[in-house]
């Protein structure tokens, strides 16, 4: 089955093999099954089994979610009340989910994951990470990585998100390199530290992370969030492929990071990946924080990707369309620099931004022939249009491994 998208007035494709060719105007895009098989000018598309006229409108590649946490039951509504009153973000929200999330059904837990999967869907999200860290036990935390295994593309271990009430932070930091860690192993790709103060100190993050790394898993580090601290620079150590939330930087951690990217070259999208630094700016504006410095990141030589981070505690929302609003107008991201922070950035940050030959995957967050064809269609005339308009329903379509998953165009 094949489809071809006519009269796309700006096709956003973020394939670095293009240089400054990467936007296209008056564009077609043919998909063939769950690939990318053509695109070109719209004048000199060839015929398909379908056909779906764009209308001038601005199509991007689906975004690429590479935070997210929705494997929880339970509600923080009083929480967020509080903070709007002045009180500040304390990680001891966590275990208040915890035991929600304990308490919750199989049946209950994966359904509240399907309707949390398909909001991000309806809002342009084609490729999905979440992360498991509402269990905090060893039992709790295979349960939720096997479940969230069932529904998203990546699946990140971390139950390493705070230290239970009961136990000793050694001893548990023991059970999260040990026995939680075989238990989650063959639901998960990705292992996560939450490497704060008020969570895990840095002697116990570089435990959990050379366990993790020992059992074959990729990394990624919650760091940087509530201060500055050693998050940056134990996910530079460790070879992270991110190191995510990056609120407090400095200038050295800036450095650091940059130094990641020395043997890439940003403008063919070739040579050897660096650690990304992934900003969350509806997590900083629901804590009241300082916004990531993405501008300086990016001025320095690093690589970001925006993510929406979402959770019941920081940043209760999916919407990607709403991130890159906020990077563009808060963090002085042009249009271009936040669709590609959203796009390719988060694939780079996944290790999805080549294809996978070893288990036959298809690149993502990118527009090319052989790519997953995973599209979003802009009710606009163009990208811009994402941080011109703020907070309007810009998502006129979806393909997700060339499936029309979300709207009616
Ligand atoms: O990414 N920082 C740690 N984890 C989440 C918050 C989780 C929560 O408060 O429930 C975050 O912001």
């Amino acid at each position: 089955m094949s489809t071809v998208i006519t009269h796309i007035g700006e096709l956003h494709t973020q394939d670095p093999a293009r240089g400054a060719e990467a936007v296209l105007h008056d564009a077609a895009v043919i998909i063939e099954g769950e690939r990318i098989a053509w695109l070109g000018p719209s004048a000199q598309a060839p015929e398909a089994d379908e056909q779906f006229d764009a209308g001038g409108r601005a199509v991007l590649p689906g975004w690429v979610d590479s935070h997210t946490h929705l494997v929880f039951a339970g509600d923080r509504t009083a929480e967020f009340e509080a903070r709007m009153a002045g009180q500040s973000y304390q990680a001891g929200g966590i275990a208040v989910t915890t035991g929600a999330t304990r308490e919750a059904s199989d049946y209950d837990l994966t359904r509240l994951l399907l309707a949390r999967v398909a909001e991000a869907s309806a809002g342009g999200t084609t490729y999905l990470e979440t992360k498991t860290g509402y269990g905090l036990d060893v039992e709790q935390e295979a349960r939720s990585a096997r479940i969230a295994s069932t529904v998203v593309d990546e699946v990140t271990y971390l139950g390493a998100h705070l230290v239970p009430d009961g136990i000793d932070a050694d001893e548990y930091t023991d059970l999260v390199c040990g026995d939680m860690l075989a238990a989650v192993r063959p639901y998960v790709q990705w292992a996560d530290v939450f490497c704060e103060r008020g969570a895990f100190t840095e002697e116990q993050s570089r435990r959990v992370l050379a366990a993790c790394r020992d059992a074959g898993l990729g990394l990624r580090v919650h760091g940087n969030q509530l201060g500055e601290g050693p998050g940056v620079r134990l996910a530079v150590e460790f070879g992270a492929a991110s190191v995510d939330h990056v609120n407090y930087l400095s200038d050295d951690d800036v450095a650091a990071l940059a130094g990641t990217w020395a043997g890439w070259d940003r403008a063919s999208g070739t040579g050897e990946r660096g650690t990304v630094a992934t900003c969350l700016p509806a997590c900083d504006l629901s804590t009241r924080q300082p916004l990531a410095p993405g501008r300086q990141l990016l001025d320095a030589g690093a690589e970001i990707a925006l993510a929406s981070n979402c959770n019941p505690g920081t940043s209760f929302t999916s919407s990607m369309n709403f991130c890159v609003t906020t990077a563009v107008l808060q963090m002085g991201l042009s249009v271009q620099e936040a669709v590609r922070a959203a796009t390719y950035g988060g694939a780079l940050a996944l290790g999805r931004h080549v294809g996978r030959d070893a288990d036959g995957q298809r690149a993502v967050g990118s527009i090319a022939v052989g790519h997953r064809a995973d599209l979003h269609l802009l009710n606009a005339p163009s990208a811009t249009h994402l941080a011109y308009r703020p907070g309007m329903p810009l998502t006129a379509a979806v393909w997700r491994a060339g499936m029309r998953s979300a709207g009616r165009g």
